[in-house]
């Protein structure tokens, strides 16, 4: 499986800033890498270097209508995404998105055509009560029971622990690994032909810990948040997963 890199820009950028960015990225061709971009800057996206797959950061469960301020899974189509991030856990805490929730846009995502990059994750109270196992459980099978084994096989889903994203402080590979093995243990339970699906870790990936954490098995490629703002470590991050 080839492992995808896919950039989280946030609540971050500008038309001028982005250009910046953009004339510094390169071609990676053994890595799929992505760029998911505020909303506005989908059209700035449309002309980016070759190589780039376009994504945006939440989409809407629902199609079409009376539904202010959200933003359709076809209309990210319409710009030319490949992927939309679900389930951040910055959405997850901060602006309501529940378990279900997450499930929901997964499944408005697929069935518009879009690869859904599902994010799973525990804090770091969860962690010292001994709960990640649990909790990663319980927001998968939310996903597992909205999507069904078909859809399952067809999505990304990142491992992103809370307490690793944005605090410079990454999971060390050993714990991302010992996750990742435990997720791809789930979908085999469910059924799903494991081998299809990547799972990405996410939090705090920088150049100096990108290529220890993607040589653990079952760490297929990473969601990087403030390193793929920098042109150069995004592009160094993309150049570890491609070894
Ligand atoms: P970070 O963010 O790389 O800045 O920790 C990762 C994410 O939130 O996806």
């Amino acid at each position: 499986m080839k492992k995808l890199v896919a950039g989280n820009w946030k609540m971050n950028g500008s038309l001028a800033a982005n250009e910046v960015l953009l004339a510094g990225l390169r071609t990676v061709p053994e890595v799929d890498v992505a760029v998911c971009v505020p909303y506005p800057y989908l059209a700035q996206l449309q002309r980016r270097p070759s190589g780039f797959e376009l994504g945006a950061q939440d989409v809407s469960e629902f199609a079409e209508g009376a539904y202010t301020g959200e933003v359709s899974a076809a209309m990210l189509l319409d710009f030319g995404c490949r992927y939309v991030i679900v389930g951040h856990s910055e959405r997850r805490a901060r602006f309501g998105d529940d378990d279900l929730t997450v499930a929901r846009k997964a499944l408005s995502a697929l069935s518009a055509g879009l690869v859904p990059i599902v994010c799973v994750g525990e804090t770091l109270d969860e962690r010292d009560a001994g709960e990640v196992f649990g909790v990663i459980t319980r927001q998968l099978a939310a996903v597992g029971e909205v999507l069904g084994t078909a859809w399952l096989g067809r999505l990304v889903l990142a491992y992103e622990p809370v307490w690793a994203i944005g605090t410079g402080r990454s999971a060390t590979a050993a714990q991302a690994g010992e996750v990742h093995a435990a997720i791809r243990s789930w979908l085999v339970e469910q059924g799903v032909d494991a081998g299809t699906v990547r799972i990405l870790y996410g939090g705090s990936v920088k150049p100096d810990n990108a290529a220890e954490l993607f040589s653990m098995p079952n760490v297929d490629g990473g969601l990087i948040g403030g390193a793929s703002l920098v042109a150069d470590d995004f592009m160094a991050i993309c150049r570890a997963a491609g070894v």
